[in-house]
């Protein structure tokens, strides 16, 4: 506590007094100011006060309506909700809940109804919430004991007669109580092998944002490396009690330390693949409480950063059964993945630069704008070079375009080829290929400098093959430090026309931005 403006005699007095501004309903933003407090000395004191994170006292649970006025499930691997929806019971009362749109999407897309759906980091029941809505069964947890009062109070509403929004489902649907309680994700054991339909869940990202006054077994108390050891165990858990051939979703987002970017999701994706699962959808999901102008813009190019402004949600499937190698590599081969050296045309002067981790922009501008903008931001204005991996038939590789001029500022390594279709052969030739290219050229970029690399994931045979994880999996070099994860994506004005298909249509990209360290 600093900078107190009103006066107490003790800090007891002040906390009371901050309280009950806090149940009139007074914002965040006035009490700091009146007081002298941080945003998160009156986070801490809720927390400790009320043992659990809320931002409001006073919420009204007056339903309005049952279901959001209009519902288009997503169909490709951008999510953006503008809103975060407030039917039912759903508010933003607990800090760090999710949109209800997501565990709908989810619900609706790899469950039927009657079907049973775990969700074992409960928070206000937003998942449970949403099952109740959707005719689905739901077992949903939570380590605390406050957190599951307050989801109790959620789902506490009647549905008179609960008809299917959906046009493929029976219109009349059963209307199943959640059964929620106090437990620990990491144990699972009153559940069968085998028993559960779909699980969808939203863990803490680390010890970012602390859910409880330090409850035991709490995951959000715990420092990255901890945290996904402990979600190790959780993943082996949900391997375990998810029916073969059914889906796990889990939002998960990056972390920020020194000014770069901790890869926590690519981390948490490794420890479901590694308990078993494979990745059958890795879905990008925008944030919008992010700033853009004024003073952020003015900050994010004076010091080189960009404000995180997406989340993770990989979609994990347990197989049915392992597949055979011969099997699964299939597809076309494009022959030999060549690189060759070029600048990209930069025609037109273009507006301001991009300050969030989420870049969109026109279909027809697109290259030339991600390129204006990962040059004038990384080239520092001085000498920068591009490798472009294109697929050729011929059976050859090509080196002699490589340019190995010194004291360059950026190296742009970018890869068409991605977008069509490629093998597994194919995209394990381009891994390693890169990793050379990074190997030999990185004593030619200065100290400081950058290397960028623009890359996507793949689908090869039902399952997406996450390639800027694996590129950052990859890239281990003591003097590379991964800068940031930006996603790019075209503007999709009308995503809802698409047809619904078994997958989401990819429509998002990567840069890897990484310094080389002084
Ligand atoms: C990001 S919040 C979930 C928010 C929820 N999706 C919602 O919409 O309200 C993460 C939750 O995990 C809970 N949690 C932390 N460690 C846990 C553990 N070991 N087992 C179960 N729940 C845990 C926290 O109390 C917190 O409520």
């Amino acid at each position: 506590m600093s900078n107190q403006k009103v006066n107490f005699k003790t800090e007891r007095e002040l906390q009371e007094a901050i309280l009950r501004e806090k149940a009139r309903g007074t914002p965040d933003i006035e009490i700091g100011q009146k007081y002298g407090v941080t945003f998160g000395y009156i986070e801490r004191l809720i927390t400790r006060s009320k043992g659990l994170n809320i931002s409001a006292l006073k919420v009204s649970k007056k339903i309005k309506r049952l279901h959001p006025e209009s519902f288009k499930e997503e169909q490709t691997t951008v999510w953006s909700f503008k809103q975060r929806g407030n039917w039912a019971t759903h508010s933003g009362e607990y800090r760090g809940n999710w949109s209800p749109y997501i565990p709908r999407n989810v619900i609706f897309k790899y469950s039927k109804a009657g079907e049973l759906v775990l969700d074992y980091f409960c928070g206000a029941g937003t998942t449970a919430v949403e099952c109740k809505l959707l005719g689905r069964k739901c077992i949903a947890l939570d380590i605390n004991d406050k957190a599951i009062e307050l989801a109790k109070k959620n789902v506490d509403f009647t549905i008179e007669s609960q008809r299917s929004i959906f046009a493929n489902e029976e219109s009349q649907l059963k209307v199943y109580e959640p059964e929620l309680k106090v437990g620990d994700a990491r144990d699972l054991s009153f559940l069968k092998d085998n028993s559960i339909d779909l699980i969808c869940a939203h863990p803490p990202y680390a010890n970012i944002i602390h859910y409880t006054d330090s409850k035991e077994g709490d995951l959000s108390f715990f420092d990255i490396d901890d945290f996904l050891k402990e979600m190790s165990k959780v993943a082996r858990e949900s391997f375990r009690v998810l029916r073969p051939g059914r889906q796990c979703a889990i939002l998960i987002g990056d972390t920020r330390r020194r000014k770069h970017v901790i890869p926590l999701g690519f981390k948490l994706i490794s420890i479901y693949l590694n308990a078993g699962f494979k990745l059958r959808e890795l879905v990008i999901k925008r944030q919008h409480n992010c700033k853009t102008t004024g003073f952020w813009y003015a900050n994010s190019i004076k010091y080189n950063f960009l404000l995180l402004a997406h989340e993770y949600l990989p979609i994990f499937e347990k197989p049915k059964t392992h597949l055979p190698l011969s099997v699964r590599e299939r597809g076309v081969d494009y022959g030999w993945v060549v690189p060759t050296l070029e600048k990209p045309p930069l025609k037109r002067k273009l507006d301001g630069l991009e300050t969030t981790t989420v870049w969109i922009f026109p279909g027809k501008d697109f290259e030339e704008r991600l390129n204006k903008n990962v040059i004038d931001r990384y080239s520092n204005g001085g000498g920068y070079s591009t490798i472009t991996f294109v697929s050729h038939s011929k059976n050859e590789m090509d080196f002699t375009g490589r340019n190995t001029q010194k004291g360059k500022e950026l190296l742009f390594i970018k890869s068409p080829f991605l977008s069509s279709n490629p093998s597994h052969s194919n995209v394990e030739k381009y891994l390693k290929e890169t990793k050379e290219i990074v190997n030999q050229e990185l004593p030619n970029i200065s100290k400081g400098g950058f290397l960028v690399i623009q890359t996507q994931d793949v689908r090869i045979d039902g399952y997406v093959e996450p390639l800027a994880k694996r590129l950052v999996d990859m890239l281990t070099f003591d003097n590379l430090w991964l800068k940031e994860i930006v996603v790019v994506t075209q503007e999709w004005a009308n995503s809802s026309a698409l047809n619904s298909t078994e997958y989401l249509k990819i429509v998002h990209q990567y840069l890897l931005v990484y310094e080389v360290r002084k």
